[in-house]
C-alpha cells in the first residue's frame, strides 16, 4: 500500500505532503488541487509501468493514456522553488515520491530552452512495485448513456482497464461475466449469485431497485451493447431491454465505479473522481458502502468527492466496523487563493470525526442557521 506522496513544484503545490490509507478521500473547495493528486499517480503509472501503452521514453510523459497536461510549463509550479531535499540542484525540477515501503523518488527536470515539451527528462528509482500492480483510474468526466460502447480486446481483455472514462467496462463486463467475487465484503448478499454479472446487478439495484443489466457483443462489429431491463416495475411488457439513453443518466454513470470496486484485488490501486456524480443521496451513500467494502478486500483507494453523502457513508462504515479507523483517511484541500492547505481531521471507531474545520461540509448547518433565523 501506498502510505505518503510528497509532491514538490507540481502544479499547484509548491510542497505538499500527504498521508494515505487503504480508503482515502480527498475533499475540498473546488480548484485545490484534489484531482492533481489523482494526476500525479497517473501521470507516473503513464510514464514509468511496464504495461504502458505510449511508446516506452526514459521520461514524464505529460501526455499519454491515463492523463493529457500539456506541456512542462504546464505542469510546473508557477512560483517553483528548490528542490534540495531531493536533489542537489538549483535547477527547476518537478518531484514525486512515492512511499510504498521503501519511498521511491521520481524527478523530472525543466528545460527552460523547451518549456513547451511534453515529455521531461526525468530520473526515477529501479523498479517499483506500485507502478505494476493493478490499476483503475476513473475521471468526473465518464461514459454517458449511448448505444454502443467500444471493443477492445488489448484494453478490456487482455490488460483488464475499464479506461479513464469507463469506456471499456462494457466490454469487460460482457466477457468477464461470469468471474466469480470472492466471499467477503464485496460479495452482495442479495445477488443470485457470486457471478461479476449478477453481483454488479445486486450493487446497481442499490440505486434502482429492480434494475438488470446485460452486456453484448454486436457481432460483425468493434461494438459491444449495454441493455436496461426492469423487471416487474417498468408496465406491462416488464422483459422488454432498454438501451442506456432510455433509462436516464445515473445509472450508466455508475457502472464503471461499480465494475471498478467489484473486481478490486487486495493490490489494486483504484482512482476515482467523483463517484457520486448524478446519484441520489440513499445512492450515494451506498457508493462509499462499495468503496469500503472494496478498501476492506485490501485495495486501495483514493477517492475525490464533494459528497457529504460518500464522507458519510465511510464514517458509517468504520462505524460498522468494514474499516477500521485508520483506514480511512479523509483529507481537507483548503484553497485561499494563495496556496492550499490540507486538513485531516480523524474518524474514529465511532465514526465520529475528531475535528471539523470551518467549510468542511459545513453547508447543511449554514443553511439551517439561515431558513431558521
Ligand atoms: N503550473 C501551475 N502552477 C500553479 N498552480 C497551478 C498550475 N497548474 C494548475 N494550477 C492550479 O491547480 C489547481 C488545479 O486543481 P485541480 O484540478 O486539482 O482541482 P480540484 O480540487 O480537483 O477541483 P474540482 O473540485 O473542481 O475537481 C487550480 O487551482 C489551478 O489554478
Ligand atoms: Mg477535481
Amino acid at each position: 500500500m501506498i502510505t505518503r506522496l510528497t509532491l514538490v513544484n507540481f502544479k499547484a503545490f509548491r510542497r505538499l505532503e500527504l498521508c494515505l490509507g487503504p480508503l482515502t478521500l480527498l475533499t475540498g473547495l473546488n480548484s485545490s488541487g484534489k484531482s492533481s493528486v489523482l494526476q500525479a499517480f497517473a501521470l507516473l503509472r503513464q510514464s514509468f509501468a511496464f504495461d504502458r501503452i505510449t511508446t516506452p521514453a526514459e521520461g514524464l510523459l505529460l501526455n499519454g493514456e491515463f492523463v493529457e497536461m500539456g506541456t512542462a510549463r504546464d505542469v510546473l509550479h508557477d512560483d517553483f522553488g528548490p528542490a534540495d531535499d531531493l536533489l542537489e540542484t538549483d535547477a527547476p525540477v518537478v518531484g514525486f515520491v512515492v512511499e510504498a515501503g521503501e519511498p521511491s523518488q521520481y524527478i523530472a527536470f525543466y528545460d527552460l530552452q523547451q518549456p513547451d515539451e511534453d515529455v521531461m527528462v526525468a530520473q526515477r528509482p529501479g523498479l517499483s512495485r506500485w507502478l505494476e500492480l493493478p490499476f483503475q483510474y476513473l475521471h468526473a468526466d465518464r461514459i454517458t448513456p449511448a448505444v454502443t460502447y467500444p471493443r477492445s480486446r488489448q484494453i478490456a481483455i487482455d490488460r483488464g482497464f475499464l479506461g479513464v472514462r469507463g469506456e471499456h467496462t462494457v466490454n469487460f463486463l460482457r466477457h468477464n461475466a461470469e468471474r466469480e467475487i470472492a466471499d467477503g465484503p464485496l460479495r452482495h448478499p442479495d445477488a443470485i449469485s457470486p457471478q461479476l454479472l449478477d453481483q454488479t446487478v445486486a450493487w446497481m439495484q442499490e440505486l434502482c431497485p429492480g434494475v438488470n443489466l446485460q452486456a453484448d457483443a454486436i457481432e460483425g462489429t468493434d461494438f459491444v451493447r449495454l441493455s436496461y431491463g426492469f423487471g416487474g416495475t417498468a408496465g406491462i411488457n416488464a422483459t422488454r431491454r432498454r438501451r442506456p439513453t432510455n433509462v436516464g443518466f445515473g445509472l450508466t454513470y455508475a457502472l464503471p465505479i461499480v465494475v471498478a470496486c467489484l473486481t478490486a484485488t487486495p493490490e489494486s490501486l483504484i482512482l476515482l473522481e467523483n463517484p457520486e456524480a448524478h446519484l441520489h443521496p440513499k445512492g450515494q451513500s451506498r457508493m462509499a458502502a462499495l468503496l469500503s467494502a472494496a478498501a476492506a478486500t485490501g485495495a486501495q483507494l483514493i477517492v475525490e468527492t464533494h459528497s457529504d453523502h460518500v464522507l458519510n457513508g465511510v464514517r458509517i462504515a468504520v462505524k460498522q466496523g468494514v474499516l477500521q479507523p485508520e483506514d480511512a483517511v479523509v483529507h481537507y484541500f483548503q484553497g485561499n487563493g494563495a496556496g492550499t492547505q490540507v486538513v485531516t481531521p480523524r474518524i474514529d471507531k465511532d465514526g465520529m470525526l475528531q475535528e471539523w474545520p470551518e467549510g468542511f461540509f459545513d453547508e447543511w448547518e449554514n443553511s439551517l442557521d439561515q431558513l431558521l433565523d
